[in-house]
């Protein structure tokens, strides 16, 4: 196998190759491409030891770029929306490029998840991927250079994301990828179990784009504190995460009763996106002609909160010019439970 070796996933229509790095760690390994810096596959052991594959991913390069659900995509310069393609710093106003209606969408039409990222460095179980989003794409100010690291280790799959900009601007990292812990090409994952370290939540309107508010999730359906089957419930929110101080945290926890499989994820962020793939159909053909369909999969999305520039209430997304960004999510996979 091609262990921390690269290979040639495709060519862009521009002629423009895309690789492929495939990482292990003991008995996790995963692949990552570099248009979108998109996770592709990510095998772990399932309660009898059998690798199943829990992402969702395509075959080949041309289905990554016939599709538009941000498959596996690392998304940027703002993941989630910004109400009304526009916001404001220091007194001026910024219009951003609109794709989800009159909103702006995980960064605009050309998207960080569109780009073909760098492979900077690489080892067996860990690589770099990098970008240059030039001032102005997409209507952000300042030149950001990223870099996105994904590690296989101690079970987990783990992304740090760092960023640096020439002027002041909005930094908002995150990963897109799709899970099934049943395995990618399974179906539903309605008997999947679901739980969320989150006591409050940014209601949002019929756009999704949030009030403003922040409101306990006790007595609604948003209160997934206790482990509980997802059954035909569906979801694209943020949660606010409890304890967030900037250190990795836990944030969620899914189980498959099917595979035994769970994934706990982690991160220094103070949102997290639980997104049911409500929109996956007419999703091309996915890997060894798996089909992904509406609730195949599931994200959990670790962000700043959706259009936190327009609420002052809401952590700010800013990036000072001079200032790094740096955030951590960890995926953590293991089956069944420990007790306590
Ligand atoms: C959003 C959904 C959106 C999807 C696109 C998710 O992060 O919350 O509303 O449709 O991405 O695939």
């Amino acid at each position: 196998m091609n262990e921390g070796k690269k290979t040639v996933f495709g060519y862009m229509p521009d002629g423009v190759p895309v690789e492929e790095v495939l990482l292990t760690d003991g008995a996790i390994s995963c692949g990552i491409i570099t248009y979108g810096g998109a996770l592709r596959s990510l095998t772990v052991p399932d309660r009898n030891g059998q690798p199943v594959d829990v992402a969702l991913g395509f075959d080949t390069l041309e289905a990554y770029l016939a599709q538009d659900k941000y498959i596996g995509a690392i998304i940027g310069r703002y993941a989630n929306r910004i109400g009304g393609s526009r916001f404001a710093l220091d007194g001026k106003e910024y219009p951003l490029r609109s794709n989800d209606g009159a909103n702006h969408l995980h960064g605009g039409p050309e998207g960080f998840d569109k780009q073909v990222w760098r492979i900077r460095a690489q080892t067996r179980n860990s690589v770099t991927l990098s970008l240059n989003s030039p001032d102005g794409q997409e209507g952000y100010p300042g030149t950001l250079d990223v870099t996105a690291t994904y590690t296989l280790a101690d079970r987990a799959l783990e992304i740090v994301y760092q960023a640096k900009s020439s002027r002041t601007t909005l930094c908002n990292l995150t990963s897109h990828a799709y899970f099934n812990l049943s395995g990618h090409g399974s179906g539903s994952i309605e008997s999947h179990q679901f739980r969320l370290s989150a006591s409050r939540y940014t209601p949002a309107d019929e756009n999704l784009i949030p009030t403003g508010a922040i409101e306990s999730v006790k007595g609604t359906p948003m209160d997934l504190r206790q482990l509980q089957p997802l059954g035909a419930r569906e979801y694209d929110h943020n949660w606010v995460i409890d304890g967030w101080n900037s250190a990795l945290v836990p944030a969620a926890l899914a189980w498959s009763p099917d595979t035994g499989i769970y994934m706990e994820t982690l991160t220094t962020l103070p949102g997290i996106q639980f997104y049911t793939g409500n929109f996956l159909d007419g999703c091309p053909e996915g890997k060894g002609g798996a089909a992904y369909g509406r609730h195949g999969a599931f994200c959990l999305e670790t962000q700043y909160f959706p259009d936190s520039p327009n609420h002052s209430r809401f952590p700010s997304a800013v990036l000072q010019v001079g200032e790094i960004y740096e955030s951590k999510t960890a995926y953590y996979f293991d089956t069944e439970f420990k007790t306590g």
